[in-house]
């Protein structure tokens, strides 16, 4: 008797295959996140050629089935809808200058998507991601856990990799977050943060590695905020560190793994903020944002977040969301 073919079902479909979505596609690929990967792009000859790229590496990877088109039809029954499209970040621009542009493209293209993959969950990428995501729920009426950002994931992963560097320790070690927007106003929530189970505001500084004092932890907290405008000053944009972030939150969705990261999901009452898109440690698994954590913030904390979000809603009320 022919025993049944057994193939995982799970689908990740990526809109967008420039820097971002292509590097998203390679990092899911290499690390197989997906058993098929699809990419989508108006650009027919730009996304075509992507996927003929990332097929003649297919010896290299664990199996998977990647295809792309030009035709939201390629994102049928994903698992997981990925949305990278949107207008790029030009030097000296901040993400929310972005947001007439992406939000009029999440409205043309979410009804598509929604049509093909009803069932799937939606992490937006496109900047500014926590308006875009705002958006998103809005415009998709579906069950607010199911439309979340990529958020401050990348930002936490770029604090602790500094904070590893400044302290001597390996980054797996550090276990600290960005929260609020992703972008000008997030804030470290130094307070919750700890080095080796140590609270990092008593972290004492190693034999010969220089002190994590305020000056330092300011500094630090900088250069996160930082970090975009530096890399596409130098090379026009950033793609790799984002699309393994962007993989990590897909891993905790279709691998169920209940891992807590800082996405951008819609706040009710949290610390008092309602009614905003922000990024605060949360639970992701294959629900999507199963539960926002209510971590201890300092006043300054609260103060810092409670600031992203009226930028936020400053930016909604303009757009009309
Ligand atoms: C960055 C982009 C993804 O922070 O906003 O690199």
């Amino acid at each position: 008797m022919n025993a049944p073919v057994r193939r995982s079902t799970t689908k990740l479909a990526i809109v967008g295959a420039g820097a971002v979505g292509s590097t998203l596609a390679y990092a899911a690929l290499t690390r197989g996140t997906a058993r098929t990967v699809a990419l989508m792009d108006v650009n027919r000859q730009k996304v075509e050629a992507e996927v003929l790229d990332l097929q003649h590496g297919a010896m290299f990877i664990p199996p998977a089935e990647i295809v792309g088109s030009d035709d939201v039809e390629v994102c049928r029954d994903a698992d997981v809808v990925v949305i990278t499209a949107g207008a790029k970040q030009q030097p000296g621009q901040t993400r929310l200058d972005l947001a007439e542009a992406t939000v009029g493209l999440t409205r043309k293209i979410l009804p598509g998507l929604l049509e093909v993959a009803p069932n799937a969950i939606y992490m937006m990428v496109t900047n500014p991601v926590d308006i875009v995501t705002y958006a998103a729920q809005k415009i998709s009426g579906l069950p607010p856990e199911r439309v979340f950002g990529s958020g401050t994931v990348l930002d936490s992963s770029r604090l602790r990799a500094a904070l590893a560097q400044h302290c001597g320790v390996a980054v797996g070690n550090v276990h600290a977050y960005i929260a609020g927007e992703h972008g000008d106003s997030e804030i470290a929530l130094w307070s919750s943060a700890t080095i080796g189970g140590v609270p990092l505001l008593e972290w004492p500084a190693l034999e010969g590695r220089p002190p994590l004092d305020a000056a330092a932890r300011e500094r630090i907290a900088r250069d996160v905020v930082d970090s975009a405008y530096r890399i596409i000053a130098g090379k026009g944009a950033t793609n790799y560190a984002v699309g393994l972030a962007a993989t990590r939150i897909i891993e905790a969705v279709l691998k169920d793994e209940h891992r807590v990261l800082t996405v951008s999901s819609k706040l009710q009452d949290y610390h008092g903020i309602s009614d905003v898109c922000l990024s605060v440690p949360s639970l992701v698994d294959r629900r999507g944002v199963a539960e926002v954590l209510d971590v201890p913030m300092s006043e300054a904390e609260i103060a810092g977040l409670t600031a992203s979000a009226d930028s936020m809603r400053a930016v909604q009320r303009k757009f009309g969301l």
